[in-house]
């Protein structure tokens, strides 16, 4: 059979795009290793920071030790370059024997021990992004059979190395095949990051049925000039996206990177803000072993948490770009609460922005703030009031 043949046999079977697996009714949470530790293979020049099992395990015994699980941090996820060059005799997918000596079972069961969850990483292709064996189509079905067995809880699919084609042929077929193993695994899918994340080459009506989140754009890096893009870029392009996001089903604008080089403290209070605004998943690359007491702070924030949790799932949108580099960004939340984030894109002191409710579309009547990062409450507050906030260059105050 054609590759023209299987995608109308797939659009053809009824309810062949249905993922309906229940799970991330909230965005994720958690730790992922690719923007931290890439794809450091040299465990005998740096065996504390390879990608092995060791890594895995440091990281779960912090997520588990450290307050992060209680806080919702419960996926430990395995990025690309875990995988031995070659499959087994039985065609499955193996890990790299010398840095991966226990295997994914064991792995994962160390994970799970510890009450978390454990992600692992494919490629739609033939071959992943740093040329580890990919999932070729005749691969799919057997490839997540070998990660339900391993107890896997999540697959990030990513798209390098196959043709457009493929794609539409391969993303489906996985979200079946995952639900065909009868263990519950969320799919996210880099489908949309590979067609370049907008309509009409995206289609996110029929991707919120087969994925439960997707990547839509480029990787992110460890500098703010990165988090300015893609923050740019998803508002920039809200209309098209905002909408596809929803309890089940989410953008992922990528990792954070808090606790790592390249954000200021503020910076880094930035990310964690509007990442919650827009319902983002918190998964984080950084080294929690050897993370700052103020990025932990950040990182932990219960509220903002909460924000980024909150069960409704409407993701946020920028409400305003005013002339003086001030952006304001608005999410709507249960019991009648809303979420503001006040970004100053300026570059010189302390920005005092002036506003009111009314003005950012709010209801008449009367308010309570809370101030997310320094704690503070403010009563009093109508719709009339003209309230003032002072945002630090590149800074928030939610
Ligand atoms: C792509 C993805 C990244 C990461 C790398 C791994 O670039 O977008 O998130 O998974 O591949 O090679």
């Amino acid at each position: 059979m054609g590759y023209f043949q299987v995608f109308l046999l797939l659009a053809l079977i009824p309810g062949s795009t249905g993922l309906d697996n229940g799970l991330l009714r909230t965005p994720p949470m958690g730790w992922m290793a690719w923007e931290r530790f890439r794809c450091d293979i040299d465990c005998r020049k740096d065996p504390t920071n390879c990608i092995s099992e060791k890594l895995f395990r440091d990281m779960a015994d912090r997520l588990s030790e450290d307050g992060w699980r209680e806080l919702g941090y419960e996926y430990v996820m395995i990025d690309d370059c875990w995988m031995s060059m070659q499959r087994g005799s039985d065609g499955r997918l193996q890990p790299d024997p010398d840095r991966f000596p226990g295997g994914i079972a064991n792995l994962a069961r160390y994970i799970h021990d510890r009450g978390l969850k454990l992600g692992i990483y494919a490629d739609m292709g033939s071959a992943t992004c740093m040329g580890f064996p990919g999932t070729t189509l005749d691969k799919v079905e057997l490839d997540a059979q070998t990660f339900a067995s391993w107890g896997v809880d999540y697959l990030k699919f990513d798209g390098c190395h196959s043709n457009a084609i493929e794609q539409s042929i391969g993303y489906p077929l996985m979200s079946k095949a995952l639900n065909w193993t009868g263990r519950p695994i969320a799919y996210s899918c880099s489908l949309p990051a590979y067609l370049g994340g907008l309509p009409p080459n995206v289609n996110y009506s029929y991707l919120g049925n087969i994925c439960n989140l997707w990547r839509n754009y480029d990787d992110i890096e460890d500098s703010w000039a990165s988090v300015k893009s893609i923050l740019d870029w998803y508002s920039t392009n809200q209309d098209d996206l905002q909408p596809a996001a929803g309890p089940g089903h989410w953008n992922d604008p990528d990792m954070l990177i808090i606790g790592n080089f390249g954000l200021s403290l503020d910076q880094a209070q930035a990310q964690m803000a509007l990442w919650a605004i827009m319902a983002a998943p918190l998964v984080m690359s950084n080294d929690l072993r050897t993370l700052s007491a103020d990025a932990r702070a950040i990182l932990q924030n219960r509220v903002a948490i909460g924000i980024n949790q909150d069960p409704r799932g409407i993701q946020g949108r920028r409400l305003l770009q005013e002339l003086g580099h001030i952006e304001v960004y608005w999410r709507p939340l249960s019991h009648s609460a809303n979420a503001l984030v006040f970004l100053s894109l300026r570059q010189d002191m302390p920005y005092l922005y002036r506003n009111s409710l009314a003005n950012l579309n709010f209801p008449a009547g009367s308010f309570e703030a809370y101030d997310v990062f320094s704690g503070k409450t403010l009563s009093g507050l109508t719709d009339h009031t003209i309230f003032t906030v002072s945002i630090n260059p590149s800074g928030v105050v939610m």
